[in-house]
């Protein structure tokens, strides 16, 4: 982009990041961190952005998950292994669903920053700064572990550059078969409480035998025993980004190094603020969450500032409302969408919008408000004749309790048991394969409406 410049966000108005206090070394770091390599290369950016094109028209669909905060404490490679193989086994499901490739994105290898409804926190009469993620302060109610460190920047690339090293090993390294991973799917089936899903489970099997009895084996062919995986996260922390941003050097385009997909959250989406000035430069797929408070004028003018020339995969928008609040929000941004002509992939986060305090005190998301608000952003785009093109879940491959129900439910006396997330409470191993199933019926009924509709 010529008008544009890595560095212009530092004039336009910013929120939710860090006042860093020793600006020497801030600048120490970010000079630091410009030498290093970027974690991504602009041709994988490219093509993801092809994919998310193939999502907008109904020709693949989305699959974005991943912790809420990815911590320095958690970091470990079972983590990462777990959290990829229950996306892979939703990813299947979904697929068989939706008769349509699945796009799988992590929230993972970057999403260390994290947005505050407060910038300060209050506990017996002490204030202190908000936590806003490993990569900018600590999690303990102390001065010292909340005063912002940009240190931690260091140690969140090098944190991310292990995570992404481990995932494009597992993406090709056989871990990916997918014998193996229907296999643990079966796992989850064969137990009592899931019953309900084992026809659907052994239909994919069925598929999966009449695949190798006609001769198509991971051995002999390459796409049964890999898969494509990106990152993604949440580009909240500028001077992390920007110094991770480099120009691709067969196109000239800038591209944010830090991941192949970024998002701009619904608190940082201001028009003319620093986040949407940074995003709108770099070349990468960028996501732009979309809660209650997006004008349908806001929308509009972030459509042509992200995405001026109207290229299909460049634009996603992560619709976040809450259960029973779909209705009043989504159809009027689908009309300012249509009425701009705009190529977007519509995704859904049941996740920011079905937060609640639990009696315990406990934050938690109920299973059921999950589901029902990816049920309505189904039906809104049937009513539409718009394509539903993803979905985006707070999950994790650790059999934690911080989202409450799902068929091995998890109550509101379990939340204490284990309750890990540095952040918002996430979906477990278990909750996360059972959504798939559910949103893979929605898929499949809303390709069948599809279908009839156009009678092809
Ligand atoms: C998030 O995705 O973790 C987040 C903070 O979302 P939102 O910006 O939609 O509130
Ligand atoms: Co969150």
């Amino acid at each position: 982009m010529a008008d544009w410049h890595k560095s212009d966000w530092r004039n336009k108005p910013r929120v939710q990041m860090p006042d860093y206090t020793d600006a020497p070394a801030l600048a120490a770091v970010e000079a630091r961190l410009s030498t290093y390599p970027p974690l991504v290369f602009a041709g994988e950016a490219r093509t993801l952005r092809q994919r998310l094109a193939a999502a907008s028209r109904g020709d693949a669909f989305l699959l974005q998950g991943g912790d809420c905060a990815e911590s320095f404490a958690e970091f470990s490679a079972d983590n990462i292994r777990d959290t990829f193989k229950v996306m892979l086994q939703m990813a299947m499901v979904l697929t068989y669903g939706a008769k349509v490739p699945v796009v799988k994105i992590g929230r993972m290898a970057g999403q260390f920053a994290k947005p505050r409804s407060a910038p300060t926190e209050v506990k017996d009469g002490t204030e202190l700064p908000s936590y806003r993620g490993d990569i900018i302060n600590e999690l303990p109610f102390t001065p010292e572990a909340r005063l912002p460190n940009p240190d931690k920047m260091l140690r969140a690339y090098t944190q991310a550059a292990a995570s992404l090293n481990l995932l494009r090993a597992f993406s090709t390294g056989g871990f990916a078969d997918v014998h193996r991973v229907h296999a643990w799917t079966l796992g989850f089936t064969d137990g009592e409480e899931a019953g309900r899903y084992r026809e659907m489970a052994s239909r994919i099997q069925d598929t999966l035998d009449f695949m190798a009895s006609a001769g198509l084996s991971a051995e002999t062919n390459s796409e049964l025993s890999t898969v494509e995986f990106y990152t993604s996260h949440e580009a909240l922390l500028l001077e992390y980004e920007e110094a991770l941003t480099r120009v691709d050097s067969t196109s000239g385009q800038w591209l944010a190094g830090s991941g192949h997909m970024i998002w701009i959250g619904d608190r940082t989406r201001q028009p003319d603020g620093a986040h949407v000035e940074f995003a709108r430069g770099v070349m990468n797929p960028i996501g732009l969450k979309c809660g209650p408070s997006m004008t349908t004028d806001d929308l509009k003018k972030l459509l042509s500032t992200l995405n001026p020339d109207n290229e299909a995969g460049r634009l996603t928008l992560i619709a976040r409302f809450g259960a029973g609040s779909v209705g009043d929000h989504l159809p009027r941004l689908i009309k300012a969408v249509e009425e701009e002509g705009a190529n977007v992939v519509w995704s859904c986060d049941p996740m920011h919008g079905n937060t609640i305090k639990a009696a315990s005190g406990y934050k938690t998301r109920p299973f059921e408000s999950v589901l029902r608000e990816v049920q309505e952003f189904f039906a809104v785009h049937t009513a539409e004749g718009t394509i539903p093109g993803g979905v985006h879940f707070e999950m994790t491959g650790q059999d934690v309790t911080e989202c409450t129900g799902g068929v091995r439910a998890v109550s509101d006396e379990d939340l204490s048991h284990r309750y890990h997330t540095a952040c918002d409470p996430r979906l477990n191993a278990s909750q996360s394969l059972e959504l798939a199933f559910l949103v893979a019926e929605e898929l499949s009924a809303s390709r069948n409406t599809r279908l009839a509709l156009t009678g092809s």
